[in-house]
């Protein structure tokens, strides 16, 4: 079982490890940014590529893209988020803290806390009395001393443009579900796709938190990967529950523990007005009591999202007459054949256009290589001693096999790194000649390494190495040109 009980202890493997880093810790770190080390910056990928492969490359029904982060703003005003994506924040008169209001806890019982909701509704939740009388700031314990609740806008702005006269202000992008939307044409247009299919994309997003202090479960940059599936409506219902499963069975066929992972369908109070349905697939952290956390969410958004851009692209003149003013610009109403649009599509079979519906499952890429990082920690006692290891998926391994002379003579090494140049062109591989046997396997057995391959007396006799298996210890002997294929077979590569 893993033994991780608290957060700190979490930070600390990883960055005894090499897996995460504070960001900028040289000068005394930014906070809620981090960095990825040797191993963390392997195991990333390797989810990414996990999450692509799955999502995108064994399917025929979706394709990929690669948009930039900054886009045109009108992106954000049809979207919504210029608007209205933020959180409600109260300050605390004592020390100033501003904190979200549904993340304050109660005096009394530490209860109230919604500590699991990414970002609440803004316009029912500045709607809805707020008695924060019996709250306590995080911060300095002050109980009951905030001031009124406001809206804070999570989107960072950035200048566009070289010029005083040709700037312009931009979003750095707080989803990169955006830019599949605005791409919804151009993807139609330049493939043969039909609906039903998707478009997949994985990339980079930023907000201004309020609440950071959990590692890297909330940051102000992460990674997200996100696929927007459109669908006729009428089938809407049937795609959501297809890609609740896959998304599901996704994280479980990458090695996290099935008791440790849950769906939680959002409350009718917590649905955005035009999604139809909304479940979060959580993650037991194994910290404090079990702590389940949010590592994507599922939702049927309808139609709305290509609606909406449909009203943005009426509304340009607005923009340029108003100079950019994204606060002064109202969206154009729909027309009423709205469903005839520049972004409908026409069933070619049911000879019938319509704006499609989309299903997005939206994960988080941070949140899920934690979850795989913790759920793969494991201790146990080996001959007296404790033997620590990650159990990683072996495409997840940040490091798939390590080569190892058993002793730095008798042309061992020279076999050795002949063995490992060859390997490192298929798999990361690592070469490590130093110090006793055992506390090289130990090594690898930390940092997750599936195979140990290792070069000893009797290999210049037969030509077999032994390969040791992390999780059950056991050795067995393999023909030193068959040890390629040996790996590619057992890591499934
Ligand atoms: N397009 C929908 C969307 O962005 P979201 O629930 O806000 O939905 C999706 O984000 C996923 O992105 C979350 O489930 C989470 O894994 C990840 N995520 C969101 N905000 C994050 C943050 N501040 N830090 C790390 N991951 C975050």
């Amino acid at each position: 079982m893993a033994k991780l009980a608290k957060l700190d202890d979490i930070v600390s493997l990883c960055k005894r490890r090499g897996f995460i880093f504070q960001s900028s810790e040289i000068y005394g770190g930014l906070a809620s940014c981090y960095d990825y080390g040797p191993l963390g910056a392997e195991l990333k990928r390797n989810v990414r590529q996990a999450w692509w492969k799955n999502v995108v490359q064994m399917r025929d029904d979706v394709v990929g893209l690669d948009c930039s982060i900054l886009m045109h703003p009108m992106v954000w005003k049809s979207s919504g988020h210029a608007d209205k994506f933020a959180d409600l924040v109260t300050v605390c008169k004592k020390c100033n803290t501003r904190t979200r209001v549904d993340h304050l806890q109660d005096k009394t019982d530490g209860s109230g806390a919604q500590e699991h909701t990414e970002h609440v509704n803004i316009e029912t939740e500045a709607g809805k009395e707020h008695d924060l009388s019996n709250k306590v700031c995080p911060a300095c314990d002050t109980v009951g001393q905030f001031g009124q609740p406001m809206a804070f806008k999570l989107m960072f702005e950035t200048q566009m443009g070289a010029n005083a006269d040709d700037q312009m202000t931009l979003y750095l992008r707080p989803e990169t579900a955006q830019g599949i939307f605005a791409n919804f044409r151009n993807v139609l247009d330049s493939t043969r796709v039909k609906v039903p299919f998707g478009i997949g994309q994985i990339g980079k997003s930023f907000r201004n938190e309020v609440t950071t202090k959990a590692f890297i479960f909330r940051t102000r940059e992460f990674e997200q990967a996100e696929l927007e599936f459109f669908c006729a409506p009428g089938t809407d219902e049937d795609w959501y529950e297809h890609w609740k499963e896959q998304r599901f069975n996704w994280y479980l066929n990458h090695g996290i523990k099935k008791e440790n992972l849950r769906f939680r369908d959002h409350d009718p109070d917590e649905l955005a007005h035009y999604a139809k349905a909304c479940v979060d697939v959580e993650y037991k952290f194994p910290f404090g009591q079990g702590d389940w956390q949010e590592l994507e969410g599922i939702a049927n958004r309808t139609d709305y999202d290509l609606r909406q851009h449909q009203r943005g692209m009426k509304t340009m003149n607005d923009w340029y007459e108003t100079k950019g003013d994204l606060v002064n610009i109202k969206l154009k109403d729909e027309d009423p054949e709205y469903f005839k649009g520049p972004l409908s599509f026409f069933d070619e079979e049911a000879k019938e256009r319509f704006i499609p519906y989309v299903i997005e499952p939206s994960a988080g890429v941070d949140r899920s290589t934690l979850a795989f990082l913790v759920d793969a920690y494991d201790e146990e006692e080996v001959k007296g001693e404790t033997r620590n290891l990650l159990r990683f998926h072996p495409h997840l391994a940040p490091i798939k096999a390590a080569v190892f002379p058993l002793v730095k003579k008798d042309g061992m090494p020279e076999i050795a790194t002949k063995l490992y140049n060859d390997l490192k062109g298929c798999f990361t591989t690592f070469y490590d000649e130093k110090g006793a046997v055992g506390r090289r396997y130990r090594r690898q057995d930390e940092a997750g390494t599936p195979y140990c391959i290792t070069i000893d007396g009797q290999t210049k006799e037969d030509n077999t190495v032994t390969v040791r298996q992390r999780d059950s210890m056991e050795q067995s002997r393999v023909n030193i040109d068959q040890v390629k294929t040996y790996l590619r077979e057992k890591l499934d590569l």
